[in-house]
């Protein structure tokens, strides 16, 4: 089933990720050159939205209509998935009408039975448990920077989440050494975490201590502290992420030249102070970008299964 669907990327081996990676490179170019790109010509892919959304609606909008298809954005107010109507009928109806789904949804289970009801491919747009295309663009956007990701180390300040979720997921597939930073009780999935070890690829450290994960660091990324759905605990979770803040202390603190991420929204003077998202070492930005290129990637990948 996972194999024509894009739900997490440990469904995937290491040459497929690269893959996906390498056509993204490729396809770059291409759109930045406004080149024609007519893979989807008469093709459609359903977007669900229930939740919020900037870049992943704008850049799968953007990015399936330049490859010549047509994108049809529904929100949460469009098609009530789970409420009006049983998610394992909208799989259905949809795998009559278009040619891919792109979904955000809250619980992980709904993705899952949306793509195992589905004949068309399902790509994960976030849930509350993963982010598998933002991780994707973020390695894609570490190697355009370093031009390498082999053991390269990563330090996730924050909330355990969906983005570290991913960030474990890939690091059970490309070596690195990835730390997640972040308040005792905010810890990402154990089980997940137990699992990224297993895979004895990569080196995973949990760390409480700011100061101490970031030696050494190459990037140091975070994301907001209360994602979507636990925004009425933001104020209380305020006080006690504070010492996890991205500030030009703590970039000054690794020891070396390190580059600074954010998924992005970012939450300024919150996660991360407005000096360092305005920095020249912050690449938020070709972070930003890079989800339409790496998206179009995994679509044609999809799409070719
Ligand atoms: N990073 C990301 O997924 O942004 P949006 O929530 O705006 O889509
Ligand atoms: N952890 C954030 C990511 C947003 C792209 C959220 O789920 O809201």
């Amino acid at each position: 089933m996972s194999k024509n669907h894009f739900l997490h990327i440990s469904d995937y081996t290491g040459d497929e990720l690269w893959e996906i990676l390498k056509l993204a490179k490729q396809i770059k170019a291409k759109f930045r050159a406004r080149e024609n790109y007519n893979h989807f010509n008469n093709k459609s892919l359903a977007m669900i939205f229930a939740k919020p959304s900037a870049r992943t609606r704008v850049s799968f909008e953007t990015g399936f209509e330049w490859m010549g298809g047509h994108a049809l954005f529904l929100g949460p107010n469009d098609i009530g998935i789970g409420k009006r109507e049983a998610i394992k009928d909208i799989s259905r109806v949809f795998s009559r009408y278009n040619d891919m789904i792109m979904a955000r949804l809250f619980d992980h289970k709904h993705i899952i039975e949306l793509a195992e009801h589905s004949t068309i491919p399902v790509i994960n747009g976030l849930t509350d448990y993963n982010h598998p295309c933002q991780i994707m663009t973020d390695i894609f956007t570490v190697w355009e920077h370093l031009n390498d990701i082999e053991n390269i180390k990563i330090v996730y300040m924050g909330d355990g989440n969906n983005i570290v979720h991913s960030w474990l997921h890939l690091a059970m597939r490309f070596p690195l050494h990835f730390v997640c930073c972040c308040p005792k009780g905010y810890e990402p999935d154990s089980e997940t975490v137990e699992k990224a070890r297993a895979a004895e690829i990569s080196k995973i450290e949990i760390s409480h201590n700011p100061t101490e994960a970031v030696k050494d660091a190459d990037m140091i990324y975070t994301d907001v502290w209360a994602s979507m759905g636990q925004k009425e605990e933001a104020e209380a979770r305020e006080r006690i992420f504070k010492p996890f803040q991205v500030n030009q202390d703590l970039m000054n603190s690794t020891g070396k030249k390190t580059l600074f991420m954010h998924c992005l929204p970012a939450e300024r003077d919150r996660e991360v102070t407005d000096e360092v998202m305005e920095s020249d070492y912050s690449i938020a930005f070709d972070q930003a970008e890079n989800r339409l290129h790496v998206q179009n990637a995994i679509m044609i990948k999809l799409s070719k299964r």
